[in-house]
């Protein structure tokens, strides 16, 4: 080191004390503890929750875990007034990061610049609420909280724009201001993906005598000249005189890796723009020991992929040239050629069948190119008109991915056949661990919690997380398939819908499951996230009683399930509903606020029976459940008379048969 920067270092390390009170202006070029950062403003950032430095010198905020809050903060409070007539100050800030998504196109969540009354921000909450505020402390004015959000889950909640977004909040996750991600050059306005995996600059700018914001960001070093948020907004009553000022991140039920590279910070006067090149940058992915070995086994699987998918289509072409149409060729690598499912389920021999789902026959198969298990799904198919958007179909529900769905791997259209290929889940279907007599293996408590948990987390993403609403419309312990970890796993998503394109339109059919459906369904037909709700409280019921949602051989009162359960619920005796195989060996308060939980999502209103998102906060005690409501004696419940009409006014065949 030379004398200069020693002196500069001295220098550097009395400013704290001499300049008390006085504006704070700060830039880490990276964060590695010995590097130019320390000498520059010799106050090492501090982070909190799961957040890291890591050895390239950037901060890991969070990695691709779910729900993770990382934090990353200015060590020292920062005053935001003037101490004599109390005015707000200019600020200005620039940070550098990257958003790394586990899936390439699915965001989990963002960070956000915040400026807050302490570090840690107690009570803050992971996933749509970026470690910032809480369910309960949302939308107030004594949180002074001011966050600018670079958000990339569309939560509609807070009314978000898109998964795309930058928003300017304060006290509040609903935002005052807010602009999909972009920026201006001298070519005009050009896109801006935030979770694109690559560093962003952002840059925030509040002018304290103007009072206007504005928010800037660029993939470069250089800054924009016209931001894509300019909000005027008086902040006096939002900064207090001294606040603490950061970068709030978190992952929600899908995850992103969120990485800060470096931050400049600067009070009454502009804070330098970062300059990326030279800041740290995100290790290449990482090689293996074996790193040769692996990539060459991965180019040539990857080319015998190709080979294999460009064999089948060649195939395909010469043998059954009336069946590819060029469109379908844009899903391409979702298409499996049927020779391949052929050979893999040994031409559909019963003997690999594993069961009837409510579609169609379902065979176990293993790929001859890979090996891999997988189930194929048969589902006779007889359509002509609307090929196109049946296609277009299957092509968006291959792309729903969640840890708690069956994934689609692909698919294969044969005449009047359509076969269907999932990921294989070796321990089967829920149904047969609650209901076989006697059951090969009792799930203990704790794993049915978690697949319960499961299980929501997947209809969260169905109902609000994806581009789209999903209803999926049949939502069953029989639908509930479990993994090799014994995780639930959500089947047959979206699969009502796709079966209506082969159906007669002029018929409206309800889809569902007797005792899964909710009662107004029985009257409009039509699907609502509400009715998956219904039947989510049904198979929530089934998952703690052990029993299904309308038994046959019960006695009389204890036929419907939802119904007994409120009977017991009111009389202070749900105890009497609990599996009996568990042996007394549960946790009684867990159970109480399922069965709690249960109930209000069969209730009989829709309007009572909460969102997907809300059961998700109850049962993880995020938030306070409200009363619980008991349906009146009139109100529209499955009464065993509404069933036998029921029964007689919709074709059975449209069900699955109830009794066992
Ligand atoms: C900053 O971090 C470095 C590396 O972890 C450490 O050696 C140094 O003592 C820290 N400095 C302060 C002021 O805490
Ligand atoms: C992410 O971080 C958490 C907490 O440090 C850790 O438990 C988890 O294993 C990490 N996950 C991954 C995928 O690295
Ligand atoms: C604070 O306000 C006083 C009185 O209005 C003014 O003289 C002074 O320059 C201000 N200080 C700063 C740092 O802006
Ligand atoms: C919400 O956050 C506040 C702090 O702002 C805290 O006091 C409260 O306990 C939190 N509520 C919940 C339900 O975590
Ligand atoms: C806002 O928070 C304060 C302090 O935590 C609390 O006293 C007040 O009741 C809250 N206001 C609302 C509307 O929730
Ligand atoms: C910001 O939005 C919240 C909630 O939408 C609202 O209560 C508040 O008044 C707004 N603040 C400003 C300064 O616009
Ligand atoms: C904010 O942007 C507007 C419009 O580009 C500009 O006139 C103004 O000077 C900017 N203010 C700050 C504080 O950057």
């Amino acid at each position: 080191m030379s004398r200069a920067s020693l002196l500069l270092l001295l220098f550097l390390s009395l400013l704290p004390v001499l300049a008390l009170g006085q504006e704070v202006k700060f830039v880490y070029n990276g964060f590695s503890g010995g590097g130019a950062a320390a000498v520059n403003n010799n106050h090492n950032i501090s982070l909190n929750g799961i957040a890291e430095v890591e050895g390239g010198g950037f901060v890991r905020l969070t990695n691709e875990t779910s729900r993770l809050i990382g934090r990353a903060f200015y060590p020292l409070p920062v005053r935001f007034r003037n101490a004599t007539d109390g005015s707000v100050f200019s600020f200005s800030t620039a940070f550098a990061f990257a958003i790394v998504p586990e899936y390439p196109k699915l965001g989990g969540h963002g960070l956000a610049f915040t400026v807050a009354p302490t570090k840690e921000l107690h009570g803050g909450l992971p996933s749509q609420y970026l470690g910032l505020l809480n369910a309960s402390d949302v939308g107030n004015s004594s949180n002074h909280v001011f966050a600018v959000e670079f958000d990339t889950v569309q939560d509609f909640e807070f009314g978000d724009i898109n998964d795309n977004h930058v928003g300017v909040d304060i006290n509040d996750m609903r935002s005052n201001a807010s602009a999909t991600a972009a920026y201006y050059d001298k070519d005009g306005k050009q896109d801006l993906n935030l979770k694109g995996g690559h560093a962003v600059q952002a840059w925030i700018d509040y002018d304290g005598v103007a009072k206007l914001l504005n928010v800037t960001v660029s993939p470069f070093s250089w800054k924009p000249t016209t931001p894509i948020i300019s909000f005027p907004v008086d902040l006096s009553s939002v900064l207090l005189e001294e606040m603490f000022v950061g970068i709030s991140s978190s992952t929600g039920l899908l995850s992103s890796s969120h990485y800060l590279f470096g931050w400049s910070f600067s009070m009454n006067g502009l804070a330098p723009s970062l300059d990326l090149s030279t800041l740290p940058s995100l290790p290449k992915p990482k090689k293996k020991t074996h790193s040769l070995a692996i990539s060459t086994s991965v180019a040539a699987f990857v080319l015998l992929v190709v080979a294999v998918i460009g064999g089948a289509y060649l195939f395909y072409r010469i043998k059954n040239a009336d069946v590819i149409e060029p469109w379908e060729l844009q899903y391409g690598p979702h298409r499996f050629c049927y020779e391949e499912l052929k050979r893999a389920t040994k031409g559909f021999r019963d003997k690999e069948l594993l069961g009837f789902g409510g579609f169609g026959k379902v065979y176990k198969g293993v790929l001859p190119s890979t090996k891999a298990e997988v189930a194929v799904k048969r589902v006779s198919h007889e359509s002509k008109q609307g090929i196109r958007e049946f296609v277009a179909e299957i092509a968006s529900i291959g792309r729903l991915r969640h840890r708690n769905l069956v994934q689609l791997q692909g698919w294969c259209r044969r005449r009047g056949d359509l076969l269907l290929v999932y990921d294989y889940m070796p321990n089967g279907s829920l149904d047969k661990y609650l209901f076989d007599n006697p059951p090969k293996v009792v799930l203990s408590w704790n794993q049915r919690l978690r697949i319960i948990r499961g299980v929501a987390a997947a209809l969260v993403y169905l109902h609000e997380e994806w581009e789209s609403v999903v209803i999926h419309r049949d939502v069953k312990a029989s639908n509930v398939l479990l993994d090799a970890d014994m995780n639930g796993r959500l089947g047959d998503f979206g699969m009502a819908k796709l079966h209506e394109h082969g159906g007669n339109p002029s018929t409206t059919r309800v889809v569902g499951t007797l005792g899964y459906l909710a009662p107004e369904l029985t009257r409009t037909g039509k699907a609502t996230t509400s009715a998956d709700v219904f039947a989510f409280g049904a198979m929530m019921l089934e998952v703690v009683c052990g029993r299904r949602p309308i038994e046959p051989k019960a006695l009389p009162e204890e036929l419907i399930l939802v119904d007994w359960v409120w009977e017991l619920w009111l009389a202070g005796r749900v105890s009497e509903a609990v599996d009996h195989r568990f042996c007394g060996d549960y946790a009684e308060e867990e159970v109480n606020t399922v069965v709690r939980v249960a109930l209000m999502c069969s209730h009989p209103t829709a309007s009572e029976r909460p969102t997907m998102r809300d059961v998700v906060r109850y049962l993880d005690g995020d938030a306070d459940m409200p009363e619980l409501r008991s349906p009146l004696p009139n109100e529209d419940r499955l009464s065993p008379v509404a069933f036998d009409d029921f029964v007689h006014s919709y074709p059975s065949s449209s069900f699955e048969k109830v009794s066992s």
